[in-house]
C-alpha cells in the first residue's frame, strides 16, 4: 500500500474561487501536494499555479469558455467560490448555486473514473431537507435568467438567499450522488460555521457581531482558511474512495450539539452579546 494515502500527487485537479480565503488555502495545499492544479475566479491567485482562467459564476458563456480553455481530462473539482447577502440576492442564488452547479456539469463529460468533486455549502444550508418542494422548484431553472426571476418571484417565501442556494447545494449534491457513482465518481459538500476569511466581515455586517460570535462558541474561535480547506482535500482524495452524498458539517461539533439539543443558539448569543457589551 502506497503511504500517500491521499494520492494527489500527479492528479490534475480544478479550483473554482482560488483568489482568496478557503479556496486559495486549497490551492496552496494542492500545489504543495504535487497536484497539477488549474484555477479560475473574478479576480486572479496569488497561488503559483498551473493555469488561472478568468471565469464569472454570474455567466454561462464565460463558465463554458473556462472549461474550454483549461480543457482536457481531470480528477477533482474544487467548488468554493461564493457570494454573502451583502451582494444583490439574485447574484447570490446565481453565483453559489446555479452558476456552482453548470460550472460543474460542463466539467462532468471530463472527469476521469476515480475522480471527485467537492463543493461548499455552509450550516446556513442545514434546513435542505425540511425544504424540498420549495427547493425542486427553484432548482428546476437550469437557464440563469429564469432562475433570478424565480428568486425574485419568491423572495418572500424562499427567504434569505444565501440559505436557499446552500440548501440547493446540499440538495444537488445528494441527488447526484447516486447516478454518478454508476461511472465511479463521487460528490461531497462541507457545511462550514463561520470561517476567518474576507466573507466573515459581510455576514457580521448582515447578522450583527453577536450571532457570529455565538456560531464560534463551540470551539471558542472561528476556523481558518486552511482547516476548512483540508477536509475538502480529504473528501476529494483516494483515502474517501467510499464516501459520496455527504454532506459534512466543519464546525467543531456546532451542528450536532444544536441537534441535539447540547447547545442552545439563544442562549449562546444571548452570552455572546454580554461579552461583547
Ligand atoms: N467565511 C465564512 O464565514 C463562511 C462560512 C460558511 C461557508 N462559507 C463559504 O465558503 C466559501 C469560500 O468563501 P470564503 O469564506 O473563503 O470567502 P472569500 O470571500 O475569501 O472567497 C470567496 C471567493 O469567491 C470568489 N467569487 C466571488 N464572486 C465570484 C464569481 N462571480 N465568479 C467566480 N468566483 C467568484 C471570490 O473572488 C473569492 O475568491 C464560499 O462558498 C462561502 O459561501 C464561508
Amino acid at each position: 500500500m502506497s503511504s500517500d494515502i491521499l494520492g494527489y500527487a500527479g492528479k490534475r485537479v480544478v479550483i473554482m474561487g482560488c483568489f482568496s480565503g478557503t479556496g486559495e488555502a486549497c490551492a496552496r495545499q494542492l500545489v504543495e501536494m504535487g497536484a497539477e492544479v488549474h484555477g479560475a475566479d473574478i479576480k486572479p491567485s496569488p497561488v503559483n499555479l498551473a493555469s488561472f482562467t478568468h471565469v464569472d459564476l454570474l455567466d454561462p458563456a464565460s463558465i463554458e469558455a473556462g472549461v474550454r480553455s483549461i480543457g482536457g481530462e481531470i480528477d477533482a473539482v474544487f467548488n468554493v467560490s461564493g457570494l454573502p447577502q451583502t451582494f444583490p440576492a439574485e447574484d447570490v442564488v446565481t453565483v453559489n448555486f446555479m452558476g456552482i452547479r453548470y460550472w460543474t456539469e460542463c466539467w462532468l463529460p471530463h472527469i476521469r473514473a476515480g475522480g471527485a468533486i467537492a463543493t461548499v455549502s455552509s450550516l446556513a444550508g442545514m434546513a435542505w431537507l425540511s425544504r424540498q418542494p420549495l427547493l425542486a422548484e427553484f432548482m428546476a431553472h437550469t437557464d440563469f435568467a429564469e432562475g433570478r426571476k424565480w428568486y425574485t418571484a419568491n423572495a418572500e417565501v424562499a427567504g434569505d438567499p444565501y440559505a436557499l442556494a446552500k440548501e440547493a447545494l446540499n440538495t444537488w449534491t445528494q441527488k447526484l450522488a447516486p447516478e454518478l457513482i454508476k461511472r465511479d465518481i463521487r460528490i461531497n459538500c462541507t457545511m462550514p460555521s463561520p470561517i476567518d476569511t474576507p466573507m466573515l466581515n459581510d455576514f457580521k455586517k448582515v447578522a450583527g457581531d453577536a450571532v457570529l460570535a455565538a456560531f464560534a462558541k463551540a470551539r471558542g474561535r472561528f476556523s481558518s482558511a486552511r482547516e476548512q480547506a483540508l477536509p475538502l482535500i480529504l473528501l476529494n482524495s483516494d483515502a474517501a474512495n467510499f464516501i459520496s452524498g455527504v454532506c459534512l458539517p466543519v464546525d467543531a461539533g456546532l451542528a450536532g450539539g444544536l441537534a441535539t439539543g447540547v447547545l442552545d443558539l439563544p442562549t449562546m448569543i444571548a452570552e455572546a452579546a454580554a461579552e461583547q457589551a
